[in-house]
């Protein structure tokens, strides 16, 4: 992995070892340190009502508070239980928008002893801007963060 990204996988333990909230820290990080993740948060799997709430995130407001399983980017991954990099919203039917600026998104799922109780969102201002090093360093974080859900 990079250096940026290893060293943030370095604060992301500090945060975990120490914070009092975690998952709310982490999303300022990635946000300030990424250039090209401009908005990060956290959904959490409630498998009863079948919908995913909206947990700690950075950036702007989103009105997708609850977002049913199996509708956006993301209820595909509550859905499907892998990751879905979508690198052009725009080409995608099943998408929810939450800005217009955002072109791009990463959606990861957390699983905690098997099951999947959370997710990863991140979206970009930027086209095309997920490498398969974003991938290893986000599901990492996810691997970390998996014992807070
Ligand atoms: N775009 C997501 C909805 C959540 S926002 O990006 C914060 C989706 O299609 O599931």
């Amino acid at each position: 992995m990079n250096t940026t990204f290893n060293s943030l996988l370095t604060r992301v333990d500090h945060i975990l070892a120490s914070s009092k909230s975690p998952l709310q820290e982490i999303c300022d990080l990635l946000k300030e340190e990424v250039p090209h993740y401009n908005w990060v948060g956290f959904y959490l799997m409630n498998h009863k009502e079948q919908v995913l709430e909206l947990g700690p995130y950075a950036g702007a407001a989103t009105e997708h508070i609850k977002i049913p399983f199996g509708r956006g980017i993301c209820g595909q991954v509550a859905a499907g239980g892998q990751t879905l990099v979508v690198q052009d919203v725009q080409a995608e039917d099943n998408y929810l928008a939450c800005s217009i600026e955002t072109k791009a998104e990463i959606v990861l799922p957390i699983y905690r002893e098997g099951q999947l109780v959370a997710q990863l969102d991140i979206d970009s201002h930027a086209l095309n801007p997920f490498t398969a090093e974003d991938q290893l360093f986000l599901d990492t974080v996810c691997a970390k963060v998996a014992r807070f859900f």
